[in-house]
């Protein structure tokens, strides 16, 4: 049975990048709930994705009434599972708009046999845990933040490996080989190794890219790992610009050498130079190794960002699929 507010929502799917329109649509919108719920409902990736043509990705537009009041974005890149990020305008909130996304979401994965649908919900508010637990959709992974107070950090200068050398990333000259380096260290990571070269291209065009904030570990002229930090702007991550350790990555063959401590030492002491009070960083729970080496350097978790899961589709009730 459709009550009368979900008849009226339209789920516009579309193929290849969103016009310039309609990605700002998008970023408004992500905007209002951020302000609304104290955290950004997508990503970094998503919101990159939102007009790039070589993306992997479906999006979802929620219509009503001609206007865009809810979206969400469907990466589609691997055969086992669909991972999706979606929101709701918060003056659009239980009518059944996440509904219809979710079982238009549900719909676009069951097109390859098999394959999961996997949501993350940043800031593990109650509401999407609500929302997906109603839908049988258990937590399968869980994202931490770390967060490290810059001023009262211990100051001991890293100590590096025999021979290896540090400089900054060269854009133009040293994206193969970082991106090789990359995928091999996050060979098991479902998002992080699969970075391609137009990934790399489109955060090297974004405003916050440094290559003064990139640096690379070699040895005799091979890459052996990299930090790449980030500063992200007042307003992000609360009212003083905040840095981020964005990646760090050694090459699995130069792990165990102390390297990944090192680089990260070297990140946060860019940061610090800055002038920036604080840092942050994502790394997966369940990271045990990554989670020691962070806390070890003084950082604790003050965020979480939880990802839900369900193999099993939900009632596509009140949806209508548009082109
Ligand atoms: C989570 C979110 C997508 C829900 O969107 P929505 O359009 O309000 O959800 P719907 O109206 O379709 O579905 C509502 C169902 O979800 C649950 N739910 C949604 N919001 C809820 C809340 N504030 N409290 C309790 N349950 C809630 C209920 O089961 C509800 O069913 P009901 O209204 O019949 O009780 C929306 O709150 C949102 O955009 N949040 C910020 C972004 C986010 O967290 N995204 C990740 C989602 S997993």
């Amino acid at each position: 049975m459709l009550d009368d507010a979900s008849a009226q929502v339209t789920i516009r799917t579309t193929r290849g990048p969103l016009d310039a329109a309609d990605a700002a649509a998008v970023r408004a919108l992500a905007d209002r709930a951020a302000a609304a719920d104290g955290v950004a409902p997508l990503s970094e990736q998503p919101l990159l994705w939102l007009s790039e043509p070589e993306a992997p990705v479906v999006h979802l537009s929620a219509i009503r009434d001609d206007a865009l009041v809810g979206y969400a974005q469907l990466d589609v890149g691997s055969q086992a599972a669909t991972r999706a990020e979606l929101v709701v305008d918060p003056g659009h909130r239980r009518l059944g708009v996440g509904r219809a996304l979710l079982a238009g979401a549900f719909t676009e994965t069951a097109t390859v046999p098999g394959r999961a649908l996997r949501v993350w919900a940043h800031g593990d508010l109650p509401a999407a845990r609500r929302f997906a637990q109603d839908r049988g959709m258990p937590v399968v992974r869980e994202l931490l933040q770390m967060r490290l107070d810059l001023a009262a950090r211990p100051t001991t200068a890293p100590t590096l490996p025999a021979g290896v050398q540090v400089r900054q990333f060269e854009p133009g000259r040293d994206e193969d080989a970082w991106r090789r380096v990359n995928s091999r260290a996050f060979a098991h990571h479902p998002e992080q190794g699969r970075m391609t070269s137009a990934d790399l291209r489109a955060r090297e065009s974004e405003p916050w890219f440094d290559p003064a904030g990139f640096l690379l570990a070699e040895r005799d002229g091979i890459l052996l790992g990299s930090v790449w930090t980030k500063v992200h702007p007042a307003g992000e991550h609360g009212p003083e610009p905040v840095g981020e350790i964005y990646v760090v990555g050694v090459d699995p063959d130069a792990q165990g050498l102390g390297l990944g401590r090192a680089l990260t030492a070297l990140g946060l002491d860019h940061l610090a130079a800055r002038g920036l009070s604080a840092a942050i960083l994502y790394t997966d729970a369940d990271n045990t190794v990554a989670v020691h080496t962070y806390e070890s350097a003084g950082f604790v978790r003050s965020a979480v960002d939880v990802m839900f899961g369900s193999n099993t589709p939900s009632s596509a009730a009140g949806v209508t699929m548009g082109a």
